[in-house]
């Protein structure tokens, strides 16, 4: 075979493999079998109007709160607080940020993001629009509900069982990037600004996103940005709507079970000043004390995967309150791609989490929510 045949095979053989790589990226996360939840009562109407038979469903058998609670002072002192701003200073002021980012992915896994430049105006307009979704009439929301085979509409996650202890809250999903992966069937024509609200919000915070994966690549060492910053072509949000619950029973409900996201990497908008987020902190739930206009990152399992349990993805729960109705959007950047250890950082050393296709890690994401099981042990090798 000629030289000049051989590189031009070579080349075709290049872009098949870069046309496969660009493929699993862009397959879309319907076609992936996540699967639907069974249809639940709608926490808000149930809210105004409590059922004892109904609410039995919700009551956990153990109390969420007892243990060593943390005071707001110790946690303040804590819970990192990263500038963007100064993360992208060229100079030193950058690097002692990107430092303090590598501690607060190797200790805490979560953190909060200030001065993200993300316009007051932008924040703001998806608050109102959001706020006024969870207004509307149910029967105008349930418009928009859930399918029974896919997560998007509004609806709840997970849930596969009649015996299934429910969240005390609303969920409203939606694939929001890249655009072609929007179903505009489930996007609200009401409030008529919502979808604009929507397209500024997503790609701002997938502009965020961007931005801390590529300092973590460079404080990883890992020379290709694009093996974490690719985690960030994809997002979807997660809007969580929790009404004040009962006050006699606000130690049995959660407005969402502890779980670590199965995703890369979240980041969360606490709409209204309502603390409920906590975070499972060496076997202590620490309260995230919400700061106005921040952004909460924290490291999902994919991220914890692909630095070899380096950066690790924390586990978190919400507490409920019986008094003010609490609002969140969850930013998920989801890599459709099979994570595994990235070479570079198990070096010589030992992966510590199987390598797996996407496919069959959405499966298992599945089996391990049915069987209540921890994402990540399912991905530790032995
Ligand atoms: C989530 C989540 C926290 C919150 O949606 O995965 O953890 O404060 N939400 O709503
Ligand atoms: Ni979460």
């Amino acid at each position: 075979m000629l030289v000049g045949e051989l590189s031009c095979k070579l080349n075709k053989f290049r872009q098949k493999l870069s046309a496969g790589w660009r493929g699993n990226i862009m397959e879309h996360p319907r076609n992936l079998g996540l699967g639907g939840s069974l249809p639940v009562p709608n926490v808000q109407a149930l809210a105004a109007d409590v059922t004892p038979t109904l609410l039995r469903r919700y009551l956990r058998p153990q109390p969420s709160t007892g243990g060593v609670f943390p005071t707001a002072t110790d946690v303040e002192a804590g819970l990192p607080v990263i500038d963007l701003g100064r993360l992208l200073d060229p100079g030193l002021a950058g690097q002692e940020e990107a430092a303090k980012l590598r501690l607060a992915c190797e200790d805490w896994g979560f953190f909060q993001v200030v001065n993200h430049g993300i316009a007051e105006e932008t924040m703001e307009e998806m608050k109102r629009d959001l706020v006024g979704f969870f207004q509307l009439p149910l029967a105008e929301k349930t418009k928009l509900a859930q399918h029974k085979d896919y997560i998007e509409g509004y609806g709840q996650a997970f849930v596969f069982s009649e015996e299934q202890t429910l969240d005390w809250s609303d969920m409203y999903y939606l694939n929001t990037q890249p655009p072609s992966y929007r179903d505009l069937r489930f996007w609200p024509s009401s409030p008529s600004s919502f979808r604009l609200s929507m397209e500024r919000y997503s790609t701002e915070t997938q502009r965020v996103a961007t931005h801390l994966l590529r300092v973590m690549a460079r404080n990883l060492g890992v020379q290709d940005a694009e093996k974490l910053t690719r985690i960030a072509a994809t997002q979807s949000m997660r809007m969580n709507y929790y009404p004040p619950c009962p006050p006699e029973e606000r130690d049995r409900l959660l407005g969402v079970s502890p779980h670590s996201d199965a995703v890369g990497l979240t980041l969360l908008l606490q709409v209204s000043p309502v603390p409920g987020l906590q975070i499972n902190k060496g076997g202590v739930w620490i309260p995230v004390d919400p700061i106005p206009g921040a952004l909460v990152a924290n490291v999902g399992d994919v991220i914890e995967v692909l630095t070899n349990g380096r950066y690790k993805s924390i586990e978190h729960r919400v507490v409920v309150n019986p008094r003010q109705e609490r609002v969140s959007i969850a930013a998920f950047h989801n890599a459709t791609f099979g994570p595994s250890p990235l070479e570079e950082i198990v070096g010589g050393g030992k992966p510590l989490y199987r390598t797996i296709t996407v496919q069959d890690y959405v499966k298992l994401i599945l089996s391990i929510k049915l069987q209540d099981k921890n994402m990540l042990d399912a991905m530790k090798l032995p």
